[in-house]
Order: structure tokens, then C-alpha cells, then sequence
């Protein structure tokens, strides 16, 4: 397996599963692991998957990421409505970015429609629950064999 990449979870993310299951569904975190690395193994990507509660724990986690890590898939939870930071951070890594979130964040209150986090992003998957984690791996694996950044 010759590249990793950095899955970045934010604030609350831990708690899934039990946090408001109508609207995140009932797959704990350790469940989305599990999924994200079977599919990483699919695509020949080692997966360094995490979870921080913490913005400067976020910035670096992604600063960390580079040199070590082909790609980043993040879902900044509350920060990516909030964090100009993990924003430069991403930005400053010069790594491909997929943005993913379990909810369809349009559908819902109007403050969760803006994401800092998109500017760095080569695309945004959300809405899908669970499986969104997923279609992020599969969508990192295209982008790195198209050679980095799209
Ligand atoms: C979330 C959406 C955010 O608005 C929210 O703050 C989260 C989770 C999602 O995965 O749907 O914590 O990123």
C-alpha cells in the first residue's frame, strides 16, 4: 500500500450514533472507520482516519498531514461554518481536499450553507449519511490518479 491519506473528523463526530440519529443516522464513528478503511483497502489507500473536538487539534492534524499524506478527506462538523484557520491550513498543505458531511447541510438552518472549508476543496459530497465516506475515498482515489489536484 503505498499512499495514505488524512480523514479528518470534526467537534461531536465522536458522538454519532447516538447524536441526533435523525438527522446524522445510527453509525457510530468506530462503524464510519471501519467503512472508510474497507474502502481505502478497495483503492490501494492506506487510511489515517481521525476525530478532534478541538480547532487547533484540526489545523494540526492537517499541517501534520503534509509530507505523510496524499490527500485529505475532512468533515469539519460546526468549524466548517466557522474555522477561516483549518481554511489557511488546508490551503497552506497544497494537498487535494474532498469535503464530505452526513447531512445535506442546503437542506438544513441557513448558517450551515456556507462552508470555508469548500474554498480548498476539489468537490463536496453530502447528504448521503454514512456512505458519503465512502464516495469521499472513491472520489480522492480519482483525483490522485489523475496526478494531485484537480
Ligand atoms: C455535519 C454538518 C454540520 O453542519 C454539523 O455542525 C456537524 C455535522 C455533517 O456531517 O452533516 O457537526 O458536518
Amino acid at each position: 500500500m503505498s499512499r495514505s491519506i488524512l480523514v479528518l473528523n470534526g467537534p461531536n463526530l465522536n458522538l454519532l450514533g447516538t447524536r441526533e440519529p435523525e438527522i446524522y443516522g445510527r453509525a457510530t464513528l468506530e462503524d464510519i472507520k471501519a467503512a472508510t478503511e474497507a474502502a481505502g483497502r478497495a483503492q490501494g489507500l492506506a487510511v489515517d482516519f481521525r476525530q478532534s473536538n478541538d480547532e487547533g487539534g484540526m489545523v494540526s492534524a492537517i499541517q501534520g498531514a503534509r509530507g505523510s499524506a496524499a490527500g485529505i478527506v475532512i468533515n469539519a462538523a460546526a468549524y466548517t461554518h466557522t474555522s477561516v484557520a483549518i481554511l489557511d491550513a488546508l490551503l497552506a498543505c497544497g494537498l487535494p481536499v474532498v469535503e464530505v458531511h452526513l447531512s445535506n447541510i442546503y437542506k438544513r438552518e441557513e448558517f450551515r450553507h456556507h462552508s470555508y472549508v469548500s474554498r480548498a476543496a476539489t468537490g463536496v459530497i453530502c447528504g448521503f449519511g454514512a456512505k458519503g465516506y465512502v464516495l469521499a475515498v472513491e472520489a480522492m482515489a480519482d483525483i490522485l490518479a489523475r496526478g494531485g489536484k484537480a
